[in-house]
């Protein structure tokens, strides 16, 4: 599961991991919950029908797949599923009795949705498992915990039947050393707050929290804590360029900013770090995230 505050790059390196753990010859498959078309957009593609579609191919033959889960579809395949519903099914669709389900209780909705999670990470065929890693692009921090929290949401709904059968078979799941929910973030204050709070929230749902991702991390372009304008003269005139008053301040100016920039950014990595989780930087890509640049990302989280 891959989480972070909005914008924060979930779906990329969402993206860049499943491409990561298919390397080799493996197969993944990348899903999104949010009938956002995150994933489609991300690979230039058409939008992704409710269907797990072939997106990518890796080295030694592996290859991503991608799924975009739609509840409604998956509810009339749950349906299906256990009450061999069929044709009953479609009609009510039709009659819009599943949105009112799943505006009704939205619980139902994540169960649901992460039901069909749960499906494709344990499915078997031949004896063996279709895929060697199932990645959720998942929803943001501020709702990760009641997303994931999917028994007690259901508690309320159902006492027995196979709606509570099957929320505690995604709950056990949940909190198997088979999950892991990485946290992306920003080095900037409001992406760190939302993660410090999911992870203590997922912590205490006892959800395993996995890597740290701190995102488009910058390089440092001066250190020291301070810049004078005679430094920034003496630098100018060194590299035999015109040192005029207004260019001089103006230069120290963001030469100030990016150092005070810089101070704030080390302070929050120093409170990530000292949750003794471990963490990982990705690198800003020059021109955002392209195919080649998640192949790039895909290497770093993968020899992290
Ligand atoms: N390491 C990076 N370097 C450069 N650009 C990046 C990087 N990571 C993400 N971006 C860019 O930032 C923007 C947001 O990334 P992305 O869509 O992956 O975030 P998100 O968390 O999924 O957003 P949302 O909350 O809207 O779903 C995109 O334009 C993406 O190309
Ligand atoms: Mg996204």
């Amino acid at each position: 599961m891959v989480t972070g505050k909005g914008g924060t790059g979930k779906t990329s390196v969402a993206a860049a991991l499943a491409l990561g753990l298919a390397a080799g010859g493996r197969r993944t498959l990348l899903v999104e919950v949010e009938g956002r078309q995150g994933i489609a957009q991300l690979f230039g593609l058409d939008p992704l029908p409710y269907a797990e579609k072939r997106i990518a191919g890796t080295t030694g033959g592996g290859e991503v797949r991608a799924l975009a889960v739609d509840p409604e579809e998956a509810l009339l395949e749950y349906l299906d599923m256990f009450y061999k519903l069929g044709a009953a099914g479609r009609a009510l669709r039709k009659v819009g009795a599943i949105d009112f389900a799943t505006t009704i209780a939205p619980g139902l909705r994540d169960v649901l949705l992460t039901g069909k999670v749960k499906e494709a990470t344990t499915r078997a065929q031949d004896g063996r498992r279709v895929y060697d890693a199932v990645v959720l692009d998942a929803p943001p921090t501020g709702r990760i915990g009641r997303f994931l929290n999917v028994t007690a949401e259901t508690a309320r709904l159902a006492k027995m039947g196979p709606i509570k059968t099957q929320s505690e078979g995604v709950s056990s799941l949940l909190r198997s050393p088979m999950t892991a929910v990485h946290v992306v973030t920003l080095l900037e204050e409001m992406p760190v707050q939302e993660s410090l709070d999911a992870i203590a929230e997922l912590t205490d749902l006892h959800i395993p929290v996995g890597r740290i991702i701190v995102n488009g991390a910058r390089p440092a372009l001066l250190t020291g804590g301070k810049v004078t304008k005679a430094e920034v003269k003496r630098g100018l005139t060194a590299a035999g360029l015109p040192a005029a008053t207004a260019t001089v301040s103006q230069l120290t100016a963001e030469a100030q900013a990016h150092l005070t920039r810089r101070e704030l950014e080390e302070s929050l990595r120093l409170e990530l770090a000292e949750l003794g989780r471990p963490m990982i930087e990705l690198p800003q890509l020059p021109g955002g995230v392209d195919l080649d640049g998640l192949d790039d990302l895909a290497a770093r989280l993968l020899h992290a």
